[in-house]
């Protein structure tokens, strides 16, 4: 029996490597300017941490958990996502002594058996970051302008910032009392999951995949306009501040996000490119996560973006994501003393930080050309006995096809420019 790989997940192979490198080098050096600090937690959970932290009424936890028994009878989950372990480990490592805010970063898979579709998989990856401790606006704002200068750095455009303020839990109280009084007529139109989220936690509703297209949710009430006064004036700072650093965003009552732990202001990048994964960067503040899971009270924002959605948007923007080979030089050889001479140059060469290589398989000399033009190093030379005994080579650009004479010696400077 032929085995593949599971339905959902994907091999990243070599010719594509490259592309997730540079955009997690480019992720990780925009956070260390932020002053974050890398953490990597665990893939697996104990599955209480996900039902707490990120809402037993969710899609999420009801529907897309990878959830089993190991051998000593825990119930564990693999992460679908990266918040709720992050919090865990600020909790049970102490990070609470830290001075405040505390910066996280992560660069993590997750795991969520969900329906494939373009840009939606059961085996992702995130780039996402964690900030506790700070309660204002100020850090909201700064955290939407990591995403931003990540973007341009990546030189990605054309993605929109969407907003949005979900309350506290005190404007959510009375909040949840109108969508009940909204939803209670129409009750029986609703699929099941939702008839079971009314009593429970109705703004779930709101993002129901089932019902999403229904009169009865696209009219139903928003948050934004039931605000208390506080969370009213945090979420006009938010966008003074954004203002201030000519941030572009559009304030969108429909963002509900689906995790249940967000307070306050929510936020999305969205693209129209990516199929109908819109999605590519969600997030927001988590006020109450931290007491919730055992800490104690701590404001929390973060967010996270689909690097899988990320790439399939800047790949459609036409963004140069570098180039998967580092080797610069193929070194042709026309004989055996001038194959001994490349080994020791080549090892010199790599000493020196020059990536290069010659044949290992024992090819003639045009089967040799021939996978030197096919390998897309850019950089090639031959090599045999008159360029021993003269201690020069030419060296190929192989994109214009113009030859340099370089003395042997002077090979590593010479490449170091290029
Ligand atoms: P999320 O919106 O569930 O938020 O996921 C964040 C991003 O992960 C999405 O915008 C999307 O790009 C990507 N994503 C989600 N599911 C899939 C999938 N099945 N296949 C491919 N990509 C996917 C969170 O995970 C929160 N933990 C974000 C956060 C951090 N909020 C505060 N801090």
């Amino acid at each position: 029996m032929k085995i593949t790989a599971q339905k959902g997940t994907r091999d990243i192979l070599p010719g594509e490597i490259y592309k997730w490198q540079k955009a997690g080098r480019t992720f990780a050096d925009v956070c260390h300017m932020y002053g974050y600090e890398e953490i990597r937690i665990p893939t697996f959970e104990d599955t209480n941490l996900f039902q707490r932290g990120v809402g037993d009424t969710t899609d999420v936890v009801q529907k897309e958990m990878y959830t089993f028994e190991d051998k000593g009878g825990r119930s564990i989950t693999l992460r679908p996502e990266g918040t709720a372990g992050v919090v865990r480990s600020y909790i049970e490592n102490g990070m609470a002594s830290l001075p405040m805010p505390v910066r996280l970063f992560y660069d993590i898979t997750a795991f969520r058996y969900e329906k494939m579709q373009k840009g939606r998989y059961r085996e992702f990856h995130q780039f996402g970051l964690e900030s506790f401790g700070s309660e204002g606006p100020e850090i909201d704002a700064e955290i939407i302008s990591v995403v931003n200068v990540f973007f341009k750095r990546m030189g990605l455009n054309k993605i929109s910032l969407h907003i949005n303020s979900i309350g506290c839990p005190e404007c959510r109280k009375a909040y949840n009392e109108l969508l009940k009084e909204h939803f209670r007529p129409h009750l029986d139109t609703l699929c099941e999951d939702c008839r079971n989220r009314f009593e429970r936690n109705p703004m779930r509703i709101i993002d129901c995949k089932v019902d999403a297209e229904k009169d009865i949710i696209k009219n139903a009430p928003r948050q934004i306009d039931h605000l208390c006064d506080p969370c009213r004036e945090h979420f006009e700072l938010l966008k003074k501040r954004l203002d201030n650093m000519s941030i572009p965003y559009v304030v969108d009552p429909n963002i509900v996000r689906g995790l249940d732990y967000y307070t306050r202001t929510v936020f999305e990048f969205v693209s129209e490119n990516v199929g109908t994964q819109g999605t590519i960067c969600g997030g927001g503040r988590y006020d109450g996560l931290v007491e919730s899971l055992g800490g104690a009270p701590t404001p929390g924002i973060g967010f996270a973006m689909g690097v899988e959605r990320f790439l399939l948007e800047a790949e459609a923007q036409g963004v140069d994501l570098g180039s998967p080979n580092k080797v610069k030089i193929f070194f042709v050889s026309m004989s055996d003393s001038a194959r001994d001479k490349i080994s020791k140059l080549c090892y010199e060469l790599r000493l020196a930080g020059i990536g290069c290589e010659q044949d290992l398989m024992g090819r003639a000399f045009r089967a040799q050309m021939k996978y030197a033009g096919k390998s897309g190093i850019p950089y090639m030379a031959v090599i045999g006995d008159d360029e021993l005994a003269s201690g020069e080579i030419k060296v190929k650009c192989m994109e214009d096809g113009n030859e340099t004479t370089v003395k042997i010696e002077d090979l590593a400077a010479f490449l170091l420019e290029k």
